[in-house]
């Protein structure tokens, strides 16, 4: 989708459809009133009869207004002007998209970021109407053999704002484009099916993508990951017929001796759980599994798009957990890269396996903060639901500087304890430790174990296994959490 940016009047506009705000009850946004100027109080005729009376997510659609050069004009709810905040405009958004999509005009013209939103600014309003926009018109239909020529969605939007705002507003769409790139590839890849997205095909991805920004890439084979002692990591594959691969993707946007963040994705391709095989009912959404790596080369894609200047690297553990005869078993014991042993007792716990080879490497970075990204328990999704990721962090002006970035872009994550009390569930009578820690507390324990990994540097772990996709009729990914990632990095390139 096109987006730009003009400044102007609305009713002056030529447009197949121009959108403008109605409060409760009944008080026209700015943008309509000069509408209902130029029109002969046309638009307060309606208000007037109770037609459009300013309920949020409600549209109306008008043909022919007078003296208005635009087919069409239409008028979206936005509820109490006292109420109306963040979460408000973004409802506004999406129902002006919804409509305009329905009407099925190409192009339209919206009148809402001259609205106030507090504690935001222009460049939040941008930000925020290209994601939604952007998230109501994706699809992913690629695989379908017959295409839906008929509904085409909406091509083009253009987003009015106020004279002395525009420098800022044409640097914030261009941020918010490449974000809302990095999360359009994100969800296709998470999309795509595990016969086709394959870690071979997670591989090929980051180099095109290094390729098109170029960034310094690197795949690491079965044999590389051998010699680095990544016992942990290969035991997941030893199941699959596909080969497991480690990705480093490097971006450098600032100077050298600039210490990087690194960004650690899961990237499972399938996770059957392996020997300690799942129930059938609902697997296929274990093609999800690799939505952490989806949102490092999403993430990494938009930081490149942006030339931020920040250093960034991405690395990715990627391979499919499958049952077979070469697969690891319960009770097999393993050697991680950092010498630490670990007794797999459950070969469905294998994320956190892949994870900790892949922090260990990450030391070689000289890192300022990693910050791993995993679909890693369902437990998590027990204790937040679908709505806020899991943050576990061992330095919490790091927490609080996700939670902050997370809560702007609206991709929030709640900050979960990493007490010591926990780390005993972990005991192994015959290794180091233990690879799972019980039924109580299964997203802490799973994030106490890579916490044993990331001892020698500021660490963050993203727990996404409720974010990051949806179930049900509206099943796919999300691109979660994109946005809370690229503007952990925008915040993080400025400090610098
Ligand atoms: N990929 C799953 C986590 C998951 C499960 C995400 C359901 C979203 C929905 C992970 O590899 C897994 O299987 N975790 C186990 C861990 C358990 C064996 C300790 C889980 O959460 O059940
Ligand atoms: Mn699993
Ligand atoms: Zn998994």
């Amino acid at each position: 989708m096109e987006f730009s940016i003009k400044t102007g009047g609305l009713e002056k506009q030529r447009s197949a459809c121009v959108v403008a705000g109605v409060f409760r009850p009944r008080k026209l946004s700015p943008a309509a009133s000069l509408i209902d100027r130029v029109s002969g109080g046309y638009l307060s005729g309606i208000t007037r009869r109770g037609d459009m009376q300013g309920k949020p997510g409600s549209t109306l659609l008008l043909h022919n207004v007078p003296r208005i050069d635009c087919e069409r004009v239409l008028l979206v709810g936005l509820g109490r002007e006292q109420e109306f905040k963040e979460q408000q405009y973004r409802e506004a958004v999406r129902a002006a998209v919804k409509a305009l999509n329905e009407t099925g005009v190409p192009e339209g013209v919206l009148g809402l970021a001259e609205l106030p939103v507090k504690k935001r600014d222009i460049a939040w309003k941008i930000l925020q109407t290209v994601l939604v926009a952007t998230d109501s018109t994706y699809r992913f239909d690629r695989l379908k053999s017959k295409h839906d020529e008929e509904n085409k969605p909406l091509g083009k939007l253009t987003l009015m704002v106020e004279r002395g705002e525009l420098k800022q507003s044409e640097a914030a769409l261009k941020q918010a484009l490449a974000i809302a790139e990095g999360i359009n590839l994100a969800r296709d890849l998470g999309n795509l099916p595990p016969n086709i997205c394959t870690p071979s095909y997670l591989a090929e991805q980051a180099l095109q993508i290094a390729k098109k920004h170029n960034l310094k890439a690197e795949v690491l084979e079965q044999k590389d990951m051998e010699k680095l002692g990544m016992g942990s990591l290969l035991s997941v594959a030893r199941g699959s017929h596909q080969p497991a691969k480690l990705i480093v993707l490097q971006y450098a946007g600032a100077a050298k001796k600039q210490k990087p963040v690194v960004l650690v994705g899961k990237g499972i391709t399938f996770d059957s759980g392996g020997i300690s095989i799942k129930p059938a009912a609902e697997m296929d959404e274990m093609k999800f599994d690799m939505c952490g790596a989806a949102s490092v080369l999403g993430s990494v894609k938009a930081v490149a798009q942006m030339h931020l200047p920040i250093n960034v690297v991405g690395i990715i553990p990627t391979t499919e957990n499958m049952p077979g005869g070469n697969a690891s078993r319960p009770g097999d014991i393993v050697t991680s890269m950092s010498g630490q042993t670990i007794e797999i007792l459950n070969t469905d716990a294998e994320g956190r396996l892949i994870l900790c080879d892949a922090l260990t490497y990450a030391e070689r970075f000289n890192p300022a903060a990693v910050i791993d990204i995993a679909t890693l328990t369902g437990a998590c999704v027990i204790a937040l639901g679908h709505v806020a990721s899991g943050l576990y962090s061992n330095n919490q002006a790091l927490a609080h500087e996700l939670r902050r970035a997370g809560e702007y872009a609206h991709d929030r994550a709640w900050e979960m304890p990493l007490w010591d009390d926990y780390q005993d569930q972990l005991k192994s009578n015959f290794a180091d430790m233990a690879n799972i820690g019980g039924r109580p507390a299964g997203s802490i324990t799973a994030a106490c174990f890579l916490s044993r990994f990331t001892k020698k540097y500021s660490w963050a772990h993203l727990d996404i296994a409720g974010t990051a996709w949806k179930s049900g009729k509206e099943k796919g990914s999300t691109g979660r959490p994109v946005p809370l990632l690229t503007q952990f990095l925008i915040q993080k390139a400025a400090k610098a």
